[in-house]
């Protein structure tokens, strides 16, 4: 009976591009489910972009563009650079998708159940300018203990001392140079001690976590009362708005692991499976999760408690690594060592990082060190040297001919071999990936040396020696089909190009315990290149180039929005030469009382239908969404001026609280604001980003 085997690995945020470091953990991962399936288990990779979150919106903003334009973008680049790196999933789905917000709805309604929700105030800052609260790294200010100037919210970098934000000394945001106001707010919280238990339980049971992740637990967080975890973010936010709670949304870390649930319900339903099948507590699936150390928190209380209290299947593991570090040291963008994927492919294959991660990678969380030379050195001298080796120093004297009909004597050697899968089996399932290495690596010096004994250069001058020749020649590419198909979950590629050369697919760990005999060889083409130092070094030189630009144009973005009020002044009187047209042709009305203004409760609201009106010329009917299900029907003259397909989901303002008036075409319920003398020269009202609808103008 083959497994259930559902694995992911943890969903890349989309604020940013997949580097060398993230490739750490989908190559970790890919290989693990490669081997699954090459051992015939049924196994389904799925993985997703992470995309909500303040920084998300914030980089809209910041481009001028919807979430929804750069989370479509990001996740393009990240589908491409996985791919390049042979990184297959079997769905890669959004955080933002309608399956992940049906998933939330589901199980935020079983935690509310569960009576694990409780409402705290929570005093934040908030930028009155960008219009949002501020995450601690958006304030900067000067340091409370040394006042050294332009230090961050939440520790000095001079001193040291550590602090919260509302302590800086003149603190503003970065991101509009405004000062920031404290801000109260209600928030939803998740009570997890009254998990405990079960958290203790679950995480020490000696199963789920490596060893050294279930004591830092124990230490640092289960000897304690567990603290209350706060779910959610008042708007502005990019993320769901929570169904029972208007105007405030998940925070990104509650809907981002639910996100591996929605990634397996589309490809369930691409595959006409049932979610519940792998998702329920009572389903025979092996969830896997692969992460890096730095979210281990949330992979190992949050998320079975999360997945406990609505009575979903566990994780079966969560299998955590450490960070790359480059030459010993953090990954550095001055240096050249931050390299993104898509920057190394233009140096080098992804076959070498595949392998040289393999190289690497054990059951531990200690970082993994990327050393330049040694990743040459290891590509040129494993891969090139002894094991592609094994096909140049055979493949040709067989090209065109066929393998012996009969596996010759080899002395053991096959056989022996094929004794050791179970060994590199095993190391594979538990992760032990450069142990399996080394063992596969043992086998090609074998190989190797029985290609030096026999001579198959020698035997050719010989004509009376073609059976001879013919026999080496079927056992080295043999031995050298074997090797490969230890190392098909690390190097798919090498599997493709084998198979081109001995006409047999190479699909399952058995095919490492049977010799091919009889088969057509191809002619031989080179499998492999030699890397030079060169290749290395032009790749951290444009890394440099690349960190440089990308850091420019942060530097620049997070430069105030709205610079310093006197600076706008001094500019707006040349800069801006506005006609006064507009002006002249409308008088401005007679003065009016605040008191006359508040009568008209102007509001935010979006455009969920619009469309063209029978008999009527100008019109075109809108129905506005004030949120919660709240509508209002309005004509609006605005026909010539836009199509009611481009204004299907904009927010625009609306006066809420017009009478309403019955028109030939129906009842109509308010009106839109806009600008303009009318005919094509109609501008409507947009507020700014964060808005949301049932909003009040003020
Ligand atoms: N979006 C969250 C994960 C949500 S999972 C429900 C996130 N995204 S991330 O893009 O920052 O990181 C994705 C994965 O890559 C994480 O597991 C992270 O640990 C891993 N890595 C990111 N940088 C890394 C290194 N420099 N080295 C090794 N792994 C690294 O976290
Ligand atoms: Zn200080």
């Amino acid at each position: 009976m083959s497994r259930q085997i559902l694995v992911t690995a943890a969903l890349p945020y989309a604020n940013g591009h997949i580097h060398i470091g993230h490739l750490v953990e989908y190559i970790q991962t890919d290989i693990w489910v490669r081997f699954q399936k090459l051992r015939g288990q049924r196994c389904v990779f799925v993985c997703a972009d992470d995309t909500h979150g303040t920084a998300i919106m914030i980089r809209a903003r910041r481009e001028g563009r919807s979430e929804e334009a750069v989370i479509a973008d990001m996740r393009a680049s990240h589908v491409r650079d996985f791919a390049s790196f042979q990184i297959e999933f079997d769905n890669y789905g959004s955080t933002n998708s309608p399956e992940n917000r049906q998933l939330c709805d589901k199980i935020w309604a079983a935690i509310r159940k569960a009576g694990l929700v409780k409402t705290k105030d929570v005093a934040q800052l908030y930028d009155p300018v960008a219009g949002t609260f501020l995450a601690d790294r958006f304030v900067r200010g000067t340091c409370p203990k040394c006042e050294a100037a332009d230090q961050p919210g939440d520790n000095c970098s001079v001193c040291g001392a550590a602090y919260t934000p509302a302590d800086l000394k003149t603190p503003k945001s970065t991101l509009s140079g405004a000062v920031p106001e404290i801000r109260t707010a209600e928030h939803l919280f998740i009570e997890l001690e009254r998990l405990h238990e079960f958290l203790n339980e679950w995480t020490q049971d000696g199963t789920h976590l490596q060893t050294e992740v279930a004591n830092y637990l124990k230490g640092h967080f289960l000897g304690e009362p567990l603290r209350d975890w706060d779910v959610s973010r008042p708007a502005p936010y990019f993320g769901f708005e929570i169904c029972d709670k208007p105007g405030h949304y998940w925070y990104v870390w509650f809907d981002a692991p639910i996100g591996y649930m929605a990634s397996t319900l589309e490809w369930c339903n691409r595959h006409n499976e049932n979610l519940d099948d792998w998702w329920r507590s009572d389903s025979k699936a092996e969830i896997h999760h692969f992460i890096g150390k730095d979210i281990t928190y949330f992979h190992t209380l949050f998320w079975p408690g999360m997945l406990k209290s609505a009575d979903c299947n566990l994780p079966r593991k969560v299998h955590i690594h450490g960070f790359l570090t480059v030459g010993g040291e953090k990954m550095s963008k001055s240096k050249g060592t931050f390299v993104m994927a898509s920057t190394f492919l233009k140096h080098l294959p992804s076959g070498a990082l595949r392998y040289y991660y393999a190289s690497k990678l054990g059951t531990g969380l200690d970082d993994i060190d990327m050393n330049l030379d040694e990743f040459v050195a290891r590509f040129n001298s494993d891969l090139v040297g002894k094991v592609v080796n094994l096909a140049s120093r055979s493949a040709g004297f067989l090209a065109g001919q066929t393998l012996s009909h009969v596996y010759p004597d080899d002395g053991g050697l096959f056989a022996s071999a094929a004794e050791k899968g179970e060994q590199i089996a095993t190391y594979y399932e538990d992760c032990n990936y450069n142990a399996a290495m080394r063992e596969i690596m043992a086998l090609a010096d074998k190989a190797n040396k029985f290609v030096d004994d026999r001579q198959p250069w020698a035997i050719r001058k010989d004509p009376a020696k073609t059976d001879e020749l013919r026999d080496v020649c079927t056992i080295t590419l043999n031995l050298f089909r074997q090797i490969v198909t230890y190392l098909a979950p690390v190097l798919p590629e090498l599997v493709k190009q084998t198979d081109e050369l001995l006409h047999r697919p190479l699909a399952d760990w058995s095919d490492s315990q049977t010799p091919l005999t009889g088969t057509s060889v191809s002619q031989f083409q080179h499998l492999m290149k030699r890397i030079e130092t060169k290749q290395v070094e032009s790749m951290i030189e444009e890394s440099k180039e690349v960190m440089a630009t990308e850091q420019g144009l942060t530097q620049q973005a997070t430069a105030p929005v709205t610079p310093e009020p006197p600076i706008v002044v001094f500019h707006a009187a040349d800069q801006w030469k506005d006609a006064g047209d507009a002006l002249a042709n409308e008088a401005l009305a007679g003065e009016c009382t605040i008191d006359d203004f508040v009568k008209i409760d102007l509001r935010v609201a979006r455009v969920i239908e619009a469309n063209h009106v029978q008999g009527a010329n100008k019109l075109l009917q809108l129905t506005l969404s004030l949120g919660g299900g709240e509508t209002r029907n309005v004509f609006a003259g605005i026909k010539a001026a836009y199509n009611p397909e481009d204004l299907v989901g904009r927010l625009v303002i609306c006066v809420a609280n017009l009478k309403p008036r019955q028109m030939k075409f129906g009842l109509s319920q308010g009106m839109v604001c806009a600008s303009g003398s009318g005919g094509t020269e109609v501008f409507l009202l947009a507020p700014d980003t964060g808005s949301v609808p049932g909003q009040r103008v003020h």
